[in-house]
């Protein structure tokens, strides 16, 4: 996450803090996790709202924890300053009121309020939004949109194109508020600190949820005779709250679909493209060519002339240049580097590291193991817990034996030894450089340097019985 202090500036108005409200449980998602750490393109949706934020308010964000707030501060380490709790859910409205106190702290005249379901509101729409509601001094503004489906969203209820309130759709009543025209509340608030915190004790629950509203401020605002100000942004579906795990991939799908295009634009060959999902930290080289379908994600990159087939996984890893990664491949905190060949049908999972031109075949596991410089594990192989020297041949079959049911002990192979195939190498263990195991054996002790290892019985061939 970045974090700059010196955007705020240059983004033409002054020192702004940021509440993000991102203590609900999200009941509509049916899930233990809390909502905040539902996953897009396998990162926390709290994360995205972070990043649009901090551009704005660098150093002056604080977000509202509760529902399973172990797990949200866990999930965001070395931001200590950051948290607020809110022990009971008692709504949006009391969210902010918890948060109030911190909010003083930092001293600024405005106060940007964001749901944390939204996390694909841009630094750039925030800024457009802050801008015009500093302009138009508003005690208080937020952000409005008019989906096709305004749903469960909050009701903007406008007199003579004035905003009057906000009013949630299971308390509004046409009788009382007009026709529903349609127009609903994104989430997305500017409070002028000093006029709008008084208002914070004066919200209620008189309402069909027996909630206290965030959106209640507005009302209690326009009935002060408050400047309030509803910028309005049409179908902008990036601003849509994420409630139900429908929300959730169809958010999901446009992040996904940006991402995919950024990359193509600047160069990385796409093919199926509607099938690859990329993460926003990954890393890809102009020229790369992946095929879809394909996950590529966390702080993965992939250097010049990489090409990775379809049905692969990749996760935090290092793809060096020209390597060939065949399909269904499962790669995960590994390193492979330049021109190294890899499955298909390979994984690699934490600590595999292939050094450059190294080759891992069909049905081979690597594990916290270092193929050296050329060496081959072509075949139905588990490295675990090894060192492998250049130019190694291991043989089909071949098993490191790196754990004794209490710990995990190495296995060293030497440059240019040769392993049989099916040999069971029992960790700790050394075969020396040029050394040869022979086929079907089970390795306990050294294979020194130039040396065969060989434990297999001898053959007996007799006449069979009739
Ligand atoms: C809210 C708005 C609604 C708006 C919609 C936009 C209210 C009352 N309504 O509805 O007008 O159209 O967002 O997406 O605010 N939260 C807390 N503490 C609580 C309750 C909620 O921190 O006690 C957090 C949630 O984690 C969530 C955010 O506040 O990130 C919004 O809460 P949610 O319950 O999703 O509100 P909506 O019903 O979507
Ligand atoms: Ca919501």
């Amino acid at each position: 996450m970045s974090t700059s202090t010196s955007t705020s500036t240059s983004t033409g108005f002054g020192r702004i803090g940021a509440v993000i409200l991102a203590a609900g449980r999200g009941t509509r998602m049916y899930s233990d996790t809390p909502k905040v750490l539902q996953r897009l393109l396998d990162e926390p949706m709290l994360r995205y709202v972070f990043e649009a934020v901090t551009p704005l308010c660098a150093g002056r964000v604080r977000a509202v924890v509760g529902h399973g707030a172990e797990q949200v501060v866990a999930a965001f380490p070395g931001r200590e300053e950051t948290w607020v709790e809110q022990r009971e859910q008692l709504g949006t409205g009391h969210a902010l009121a918890v948060a109030w106190p911190r909010v003083l702290e930092l001293d600024c005249a405005y106060t940007l309020v964001i749901n944390g379901d939204t996390p694909l509101a841009r630094s750039a729409t925030l800024a457009g939004f802050l801008e015009q509601s500093l302009e138009r001094e508003a005690d208080a503004a937020f952000i409005t949109l008019t989906p096709a489906d305004p749903g469960a969203f909050g009701r903007v209820v406008r007199r003579e194109g004035r905003v009057a309130a906000i009013i949630e759709a299971r308390d509004y009543d046409p009788a009382a508020h007009g026709p529903d025209s349609g127009e609903i509340n994104a989430g997305v608030y500017c409070f002028r600190t000093a006029t709008i915190g008084p208002l914070l004790p004066l919200l209620g629950n008189a309402n069909k949820s027996g909630e206290i509203y965030i959106t209640d401020l507005i009302g209690l605002a326009v009935a002060r005779g408050l400047r309030v100000y509803g910028h309005q942004l049409g179908d902008d579906a990036d601003l849509l709250g994420i409630n139900t795990p429908l929300e959730l991939v169809r958010a999901e799908e446009r992040l996904r679909e940006q991402t995919v295009e950024s990359h193509l634009r600047a160069g990385v060959l796409i093919r199926a493209a509607q099938a690859v999902r990329i993460g926003p930290d990954v890393r890809l080289a102009p020229g790369v060519e992946i095929t879809g379908p394909c996950e590529l994600y966390g702080r993965t990159s992939v250097a010049a002339g990489a090409r990775i087939a379809s049905h692969c996984l990749i996760k935090d890893a290092a793809i060096g240049e020209g390597v060939r990664m065949h399909s269904f491949c499962h790669v995960e905190q590994a390193r492979v580097e330049a021109l190294a060949v890899v499955g298909p049908y390979a994984r690699l999972r934490p600590g595999a590291e292939l050094e450059e031109g190294a080759h891992v075949g069909n049905f081979v596991e690597m594990k916290k193991a270092r193929l050296g410089r050329g060496a081959k594990a072509n075949h139905l192989t588990y490295l675990g817990d090894a060192e492998i020297g250049a130019g190694a041949n291991i043989g089909a079959g071949t098993i490191t034996c790196n754990y004794d049911g209490k710990n995990k002990h190495r296995t060293e192979i030497g440059a240019g030894a040769f392993i049989g195939s099916n040999t069971a190498l029992v960790a700790p263990v050394r075969v020396g450089e040029r050394a040869l195991v022979g086929a079907g054996s089970v390795i306990t002790r050294e294979v020194p340097d130039d040396h065969l290892g060989i434990t297999r019985a001898a053959q007996h061939t007799v006449r069979r019985l009739k």
